[in-house]
């Protein structure tokens, strides 16, 4: 999908006005506090989840006005699409003159796959944001899976309360033997959606990689999982279960569940040494990146409609050849770039250079 041009009134610093887009590359350039984010932030919001920024409705809205208004012309299934967005403490939305009853209506209609700065606990964070990618990921595939991690969690909760109480109880051990069979039956589905899903992500991160790294490195992904038996949810259970049992000792010992998909980990390797303790800051970039990238190629393959890129304060840090590759390479994306050095707009072939100064585009 493209993005054709977006107007804005009243939206956080900005002042209103209609910018056209094109079609492939947009840099948008400026000193840091002068809208760069902001700009994006307005366009990602006809994706129909929060800003990126986690913001508020109000927060939005420039200082002193009462409304904000976003007005987005965009192509998508073929034909040219108009959505609008009307801020107040609420959101109201409208696609093509029909006004939907939330925001969230825009999902699936308009598609934006987001990187900031944020974005680097990928690599940085513990494996619970790697957890997250992954189950946020599967989400947009499997409208059913939300609701098997929420089940598994209130099963997760109920063993781990379980354990901490005295073992003398009466049936004690029959009680849990209840609940390791309901958290091996629902933890095998999670760890084999995530190991499926890791394994189509596989070749999309790297040859992407490959070429953000003008195949300098390579990279590898692993789903960490100490029971998965590719494939077979039912022998994963079954593993599952074993390790739950023979770690039933330490369990106890600690009042909580050591083994389950609520500790597994997605591992992601350069050259293969852990990106996390060896890569350097721009190689972790690259991974994140690379990463995003492929979830959105997986979404366009799924759903027929390539998202756009809207990659936020991702330029520093990386080399001349990684630039070129984001600013040059990306073929067949529309891409949005903040960066604040001008002399990174001078290795643009072609796309659009858009300036931005107190909120103002300067032409
Ligand atoms: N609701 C708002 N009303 C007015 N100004 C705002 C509002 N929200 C943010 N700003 C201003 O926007 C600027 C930050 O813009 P931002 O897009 O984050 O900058 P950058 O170009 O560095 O990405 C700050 O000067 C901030 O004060
Ligand atoms: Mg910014």
């Amino acid at each position: 999908m493209i993005a054709r041009s977006i107007f804005t009134q009243n939206y956080r610093n900005l002042t209103s006005c209609e910018i056209p887009f094109a079609e492939g590359v947009n840099v948008i350039c400026g000193d840091n506090g002068q809208g760069k984010t902001n700009l994006l932030e307005s366009i990602c919001l006809f994706t129909g989840v929060r800003s990126f920024r986690g913001a508020k409705n109000v927060e939005l809205i420039t200082k002193g006005e009462k409304f904000s208004r976003l007005e987005l012309e965009f192509f998508a299934q073929q034909r040219v699409q108009f959505a609008s967005l009307v801020i107040t403490d609420k959101k109201q939305a409208e696609l093509n003159g029909v006004k939907l009853s939330a925001a969230s209506g825009f999902i699936g209609k308009f598609c934006a796959v987001v990187f900031s700065p944020d974005n680097m606990n990928l690599i940085k964070g513990g494996s619970g944001e790697r957890r997250k990618f992954l189950d946020a990921a599967i989400s947009q595939h499997y409208p059913a899976y939300p609701r098997l991690l929420v089940e598994y969690n209130r099963i997760l909760a109920q063993r781990n309360a379980f354990l901490k109480k005295s073992v003398s109880t009466d049936g004690f051990e029959a009680m849990l033997e209840i609940w390791d069979e309901n958290l091996s039956r629902t933890g095998a589905e999670i760890s084999c959606k995530r190991a499926k899903y890791v394994s189509d992500l596989c070749g999309k991160v790297e040859e992407i990689f490959d070429g953000i790294s003008s195949g300098r490195e390579k990279i590898s992904l692993r789903y960490n999982c100490g029971y998965l038996v590719p494939d077979s949810v039912e022998q994963t259970a079954h593993a599952l279960r074993k390790q739950l049992e023979s770690h039933r000792v330490s369990d106890l010992a600690q009042g909580c569940t050591n083994y389950g998909p609520h500790r597994d980990d997605l591992s992601i390797a350069v050259n293969d040494m852990s990106a996390r303790n060896y890569a350097s800051q721009g190689q972790k970039r690259s991974c994140v990146l690379a990463l995003k990238l492929a979830e959105a190629a997986l979404l366009e393959n799924a759903f027929g409609e390539r998202p756009i890129a809207v990659l936020d304060d991702v330029m520093s840090e990386l080399d001349k050849l990684r630039q070129d590759y984001l600013m040059n390479h990306m073929e067949g994306w529309q891409v949005f770039i903040s960066c604040c050095d001008p002399n990174t707009v001078k290795g643009l072939d072609k796309g659009k250079v858009i300036e931005i100064k107190g909120g103002s585009i300067v032409h």
